[in-house]
């Protein structure tokens, strides 16, 4: 849409890609082609007529709540409502994270839940995957522990939007200090904060049943893929006394060139 307005050389820098949430636009637009700003804009306007705000990044995800750094181009409201698998989320991505490319991923995981099953969420964020599980599938609980009070805050909103207060739990606090405190076991835990969940493979001792499955979050670059990361991440819990079979590899995005964001499907094994 910008041919004829910028120059080739600068049309390559601009990224191409951008995220809509909601009706909030989050685009990368690099400072070398930033007097372009008004005129990309205007395009975005065009294609996506409902878009009431645009973000600029102007930093990487970071912290540890992982949110990106934003400054308002367009627009000034930067709570929205996405939604996703016949669910409602409220976020804000200025204060919270949420990522659109997700949603295959947790209709996979919601697919793979049988009924009845008693489920963790560590690391839930706003809920989108203990929520579009409780929506999709039939268990009989769902808990969700979050640290960020902003997203445990939406998570508890997005609980009474969607109506499942009667399967949705939402734990607001560290997945250390609050998980040995929740008595009973879990058919299956997600672990989806690839950056972190190394780290927490040693609160899984004890809470989860026998030939339950773990969902672990990690990165890894795509040569890895075969062979290095199963055996790696079955080392990992190997050293914190847990035995799993790897039942399944799958990337689920990608992170940086020739770096993809992986899910393991782990059979919980002794
Ligand atoms: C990458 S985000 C994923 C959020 C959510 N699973 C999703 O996909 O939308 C990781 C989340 O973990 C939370 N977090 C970080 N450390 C935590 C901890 N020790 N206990 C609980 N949550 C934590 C962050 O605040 C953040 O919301």
């Amino acid at each position: 849409m910008l041919k004829g307005i910028a120059s080739d050389e600068e049309l390559n820098k601009i990224r191409r890609s951008f995220e809509i949430i909601g009706d909030v636009v989050t685009i990368d637009i690099p400072d070398e082609v930033i007097h372009l700003k008004d005129e990309i804009i205007k395009a975005i306007l065009k294609k996506h007529k409902r878009v009431k705000t645009i973000l600029r990044k102007i930093g990487e995800v970071n912290g540890v709540f992982r949110i990106a750094k934003y400054e308002i181009i367009y627009g000034s409201e930067t709570e929205t409502i996405v939604k996703e698998h016949g669910c409602r989320f409220l976020v804000d991505p200025t204060k919270v994270y949420y990522s659109v490319k997700l949603s295959g991923e947790r209709e996979r995981i919601a697919r793979l839940v049988k009924e009845g099953e008693r489920i963790l969420v560590m690391f839930a964020g706003v809920g989108p995957y203990a929520i579009v599980i409780a929506k999709l599938a039939k268990p009989s609980e769902v808990i969700g522990i979050e640290l960020n009070p902003k997203a445990a805050e939406y998570f508890r909103e997005n609980v009474r939007l969607n109506k499942v207060e009667d399967k949705v739990k939402v734990y607001e606090g560290d997945v250390r200090k609050l998980l040995p405190s929740i008595e009973g076991k879990f058919d299956r835990i997600l672990m989806p904060s690839p950056y972190i969940a190394e780290n927490f493979i040693s609160t899984l001792k004890g809470k989860i049943e026998k030939e339950g499955m773990i969902h672990y979050y990690t990165f890894a670059g795509k040569e890895e893929e075969n062979e290095i990361l199963p055996k790696k991440v079955m080392g990992l819990f190997k050293e914190q006394g847990i035995d799993v079979k790897v039942e399944n590899v799958k990337a689920c995005g990608n992170y940086a060139p020739y770096i993809y964001r992986y899910v393991l499907d782990l059979r919980f094994v002794d």
